[in-house]
């Protein structure tokens, strides 16, 4: 073995309080110069002066102010003196205005502030020393920057010191004892998270803080996003972690790998152990805000499941044997030589993952179509947004979201179709939901009753509550009511797109089959309603259409797609902030997988394969020759284990066992192989299925790299040194090397510079220049240096923008007399994808399995009741799960969400699949719901399946104790 495991130097810097300026920036750019004890300060018009002070280097006691939050001015820690003007003002609350003379330290400002401090104390426990946030807390810091030396109220008299702490969040402790009730957490869930589960509750000396109606935080409202505990400037609210584990002392700049805003955290640590992950202020997709995924559910990367030596077995009932890397690789490399060998060059393929970095991702298709000598790489971007590449491509040139999430907030109308962001994408939900409470108006297209669609503040204008399966009816209706009333942008389109295909269109979406009218029985949206909605969107001025899985997980997905990307630009919403058209992609690196190259027709930066050009270049760089024609899909490369012509497969980190449709039609594919090497971080529903377990690294455990949606890449560091030896990109060159294709990559940013040489839209992009930035939305190159935050700007990637005709040919999936319902799947909050890393959290607490909405009307048809089990069967099989009877479904349809592979989700999915890409229609499967009281088969043989791959992984392992 060549290479030694990875000893990579952990980049870190020592832990320090995220500096906060004392108020929100402003976004003027009219300029005001000013005086601040004697310093000249020139900031824009509308900053308050505690933030003009702390530009010039000038901290002002605080104590109720946050540069997050709005002024508020109850603590009056931060008097200031100002030429002229009457009394103490408040700086967080006082506009600076020009030629203002401020005062910030005198003795009477000093006097008054150690006052202020000396009430505060007088009700506040003094157990500094054993207190959890000790060393770390600003009522702690104010006390040694008023100079406080006595209290001179005693702390006899009346006070709230005994206080019942509040434990019941797995994450966060209030300990109401210590609050100072400066409201920070209150504004915080209101104006940054918008839930409001909090309130201040009395008056005066009475006042506390309560979540929902008085409640325990975990039976309130709160969704446990952490940006009250991140607001309290005491221990009142603080993580359980840091009361178990004591401050940090450094901390590390990286990425959430959780879903696909990308958020940027500081992970904040003690040695190689993870005390808090803490959302970074200067994070470009996130600006100091997280969920709960992100925030607290990072357990998992050390929870005692975690397979960390490589295990080998010749079959798959034979117990494991845990071996040495070198063992590992060479039996893997062995396995898939032979059968190379033995089938012909077509025989083996690979899958990455959108769960890994980018580079990581690079490497596997790379070695697929070096090593292998094939194209029969694919990704899990081909069960969510393999459509939206299609899609966007065909019509804008380029397989990707127009906009940066900060457009939201230039967006007048929002458009939401088939996407549920409050719980698939809380970050960015948040950020919507500011620019909603701030005026925009709100569509939402969606078969369930999303949480958007009513909450607080928020209140759609629309809902259009169509039928599933019938997205492209939808948006055929809404074209041809935006197009029959002249609200179409006539100049728009004139000089961005292209005229006959335009021509085409229109007549098409004119023909009255198209019209909402004709359209209503289909979709079961009022005609009325869909017209409203389209002279909403069109009149703007800027509309801006978000979508997710609701739309590309369709047969007509692709279809659905050109659809949205069609009525963009006939109302001229593409090319600027605040419009355009954005894919909510699900996984952390789920838009990375697909620009490396994850495809098996495309190249890195979506070259098609059988371009001359472009494989040349390749060839060149990796001193191969490639095939010119596309390899296998998954569907394809499963059909053919199935006939029995593809037997060996390397998957990097994903699970098609439980996330893709028609399990036992995966099952099958999976028994059939002779070799299965799995990647991953525990014994996963495919792992079990497996040869070959080479154990994962978590995202703490790695340096490099992911994209968000908003074409955003973002740093990935290494907290803590890989468990199992390696980075997941070190053991894809180990697996190269070894089936005779050499790599010899020191460190993930030469294959980042590799990429970049490769691919135009990579072509600006380092990790030097990640480093400076912090972030690059690509495209990143000469023609923009600093990366892209809105795309076709002047002119569409493609030239001129394609309208694409799009007609409504409904699903195979239909309700009948066997199958009267339709089940749609989807997501809850506190899980992430197939639960492997979420349920090996405390994030279990709150979605212990997956349970069946159905309607009152459906249920009691069928005699079902609540937590009743229902047995939920379609033409692909069958499964069984608890009902919860609720209005959020309409009658005929059915919800359920995939995170626990016992529920079997998939076992009742089928394989029907977008037209163009094979995207499976995981929204609408026909179904019949009746009561049962046992399991079903499938479930039953599940357990013993899974308990006997147990008991073979614990005959090869060790026993470990919890
Ligand atoms: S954790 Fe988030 S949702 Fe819960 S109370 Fe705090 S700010 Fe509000
Ligand atoms: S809990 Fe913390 S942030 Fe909230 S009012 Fe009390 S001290 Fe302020
Ligand atoms: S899961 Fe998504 S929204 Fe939540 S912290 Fe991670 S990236 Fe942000
Ligand atoms: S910090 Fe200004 S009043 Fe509290």
């Amino acid at each position: 073995m060549s290479q030694a495991p990875s000893d990579t130097a952990l980049a870190y810097e020592a832990y320090r309080r995220p500096e906060d300026l004392g108020a929100p920036p402003s976004e003027s750019t009219a300029m005001v110069q000013l005086t601040i004890d004697g310093k000249a300060v020139t900031v824009p018009e509308g900053t308050k002066v505690i933030r003009a002070a702390a530009l010039a280097g000038i901290n002002i006691p605080k104590l109720c102010a946050s540069d997050m939050l709005e002024a508020f001015g109850s603590c009056r820690l931060c008097l200031v003196e100002i030429e002229g003007a009457k009394g103490l003002p408040a700086s967080c609350t006082t506009e600076v205005a020009e030629g203002m003379e401020v005062t910030t330290q005198n003795p009477r400002l000093a006097d008054v502030r150690r006052n202020v401090m000396e009430l505060y104390i007088s009700d506040h426990p003094l157990d500094c020393l054993t207190c959890p946030t000790n060393g770390d807390c600003e009522l702690q810091d104010m006390a040694g920057a008023v100079g406080l030396r006595d209290v001179r109220y005693g702390y006899a008299g009346e006070n709230h010191l005994d206080a019942e702490k509040d434990e019941s969040n797995p994450y966060f402790t209030f300990d109401p004892s210590k609050c100072i009730v400066c409201s920070r957490c209150v504004r915080a869930c209101e104006e940054v998270q918008g839930t409001y589960a909090l309130t201040i509750d009395g008056r005066g000396f009475e006042s506390k803080v309560a979540a929902s109606q008085d409640q325990p935080f975990l039976d309130s409202e709160c969704v446990s996003c952490g940006a009250c505990v991140q607001a309290c400037p005491t221990a009142t609210l603080t993580e359980t972690s840091l009361i178990e584990m004591g401050q940090p002392e450094h901390s590390v700049v990286t990425t959430c790998a959780y879903c696909g805003v990308g958020c940027s955290f500081r992970a904040e640590m003690k040695g190689e152990e993870v005390v808090k992950m803490i959302p970074n202020k200067d994070g470009h997709a996130n600006h100091g805000h997280s969920c709960v995924k992100g925030r607290f559910a990072f357990g998992y990367a050390t929870h005692k499941d975690r397979i960390t030596a490589p295990l080998i077995r010749e079959a798959i009932d034979d117990p494991w044997r845990e071996v040495s890397w070198e063992e590992a690789i060479g039996f893997a490399a062995d396995k898939l030589s032979k059968i190379r060998e033995k089938y012909g060059p077509n025989s083996i393929g690979g899958i990455t993952s959108s769960r890994c970095t980018n580079e990581e991702t690079y490497l596997v298709q790379k070695m697929v179509r070096s090593a292998f000598g094939n194209n029969n790489v694919d990704t899990c971007a081909r069960v969510c947004h393999s459509p939206t590449g299609y899609g966007l491509k065909s019509t804008l040139g380029e397989s990707a979201g127009t906009q940066a999430f900060d457009s939201v907030l230039k967006a007048d109308v929002i458009m939401i179709i088939g996407a549920n962001p409050t719980v698939a994408h809380p970050v960015f939900a948040s950020q919507m939901k500011r620019r909603l409470r701030e005026g925009a108006r709100l569509i939402v297209v969606d078969p369930l009753q999303i949480d958007l669609v009513r909450s607080a503040h928020v209140q759609a204008d629309c809902h259009l509550q169509l039928r599933p399966g019938t997205n492209v009816a939808i948006i055929n209706a809404l074209a041809h009511a935006v197009l029959s009333e002249g609200l179409e942008d006539r100049p728009y389109i004139e000089d961005r797109c292209e005229p006959d295909a335009f021509e085409d269109w229109r007549r098409f979406i004119l023909e009255e089959r198209n019209s909402p009218e004709a359209l209503a029985e289909v979709t079961g949206a009022p005609a009325e309603d869909v017209r409203a909605a389209a002279r909403l969107y069109a009149a703007g001025p800027n509309s801006a259409i978000y979508y997710g899985l609701g739309v590309s997980e369709h047969a007509q997905g692709s279809t659905m797609v050109m659809g949205i990307a069609n009525l963009a630009m006939a109302t001229g919403n593409l090319g600027r902030e605040g419009v355009g058209v954005s894919p909510l992609r699900g996984q952390n690196n789920v838009q990375g997988a697909c620009d490396m190259g994850s495809f098996p027709h495309e190249l890195p930066g979506y070259r098609h394969i059988s371009d001359a050009e472009t494989r040349a270049l390749f060839e060149r760089e990796w001193g191969v020759e490639l095939l010119p024609t596309p390899g296998f899909r998954i569907p394809n490369m499963f059909d053919a284990a199935i006939a029995g012509h593809f037997k060996g497969l390397y998957v990097q980190g994903e699970d098609m066992a439980q996330s893709d449709p028609d399990i036992t039609h995966v099952s099958d594919a999976l028994s059939s192989l002779e070799c299965l090497i799995v990647q991953d971080l525990f014994l996963t529903e495919t792992a079990k299925f497996a040869h070959v377990f080479l154990p994962g690294s978590s995202f703490l455990e790695k340096n490099g790299t992911f994209t968000n949606a908003e074409r955003r890449i973002s740093p990935v560091r290494k907290v803590m040194k890989p468990l199992a030896g390696y980075e997941d990109w070190e053991v894809t060159q180990l697996l190269a090397n070894a089936m005779g294709y050499p790599m010899s990559y020191g460190h993930p940013s030469e294959i980042m510079d590799e990429v970049a040489r490769l691919t135009p839209t990579f072509h600006g992009v380092s990790y030097e220049k990640l480093d400076r930035l912090g972030s690059i939305q690509w495209p990143c190159n000469e023609k923009a240096e600093q990366g892209t935050p809105t795309m076709h700007v002047d002119t569409f990637t493609r030239g001129r923008g394609l309208f694409r005709l799009t007609p409504y040919v409904a699903t195979q999936e239909r309700s009948t007399a066997r199958y009267p319902l339709l089940l749609t799947t989807g997501r809850v909050l506190s899980q992430y994808n197939v639960g492997a890393q979420t349920r090996r959290t405390r994030n279990d607490q709150w979605h212990g399995e997956d349970i069946l909405e159905i309607h009152p009307h459906d249920a009691e048809q069928r005699g079902i009741e609540q937590d009743d089990w229902v047995g939920l069967k379609s033409r692909a099989g069958d499964t069984v799960l608890r009902a919860d009877i609720t209005e959020r479904v309409q009658p005929g349809v059915v919800y359920t969400t995939f995170h626990h592979p016992e529920s079997g989700a998939n076992v009742v999915t089928t394989d029907n699949s977008d037209w163009a890409t094979n995207c499976p229609e995981y929204k609408v499967t026909a179904v019949q719901a009746y009561k049962v009281t046992r399991l079903s088969d499938w479930q039953l043989e599940f357990g013993e399946f899974t308990e006997t791959q147990l008991e073979l992984l614990r005959k090869a392992r060790p026993p470990v104790s919890a």
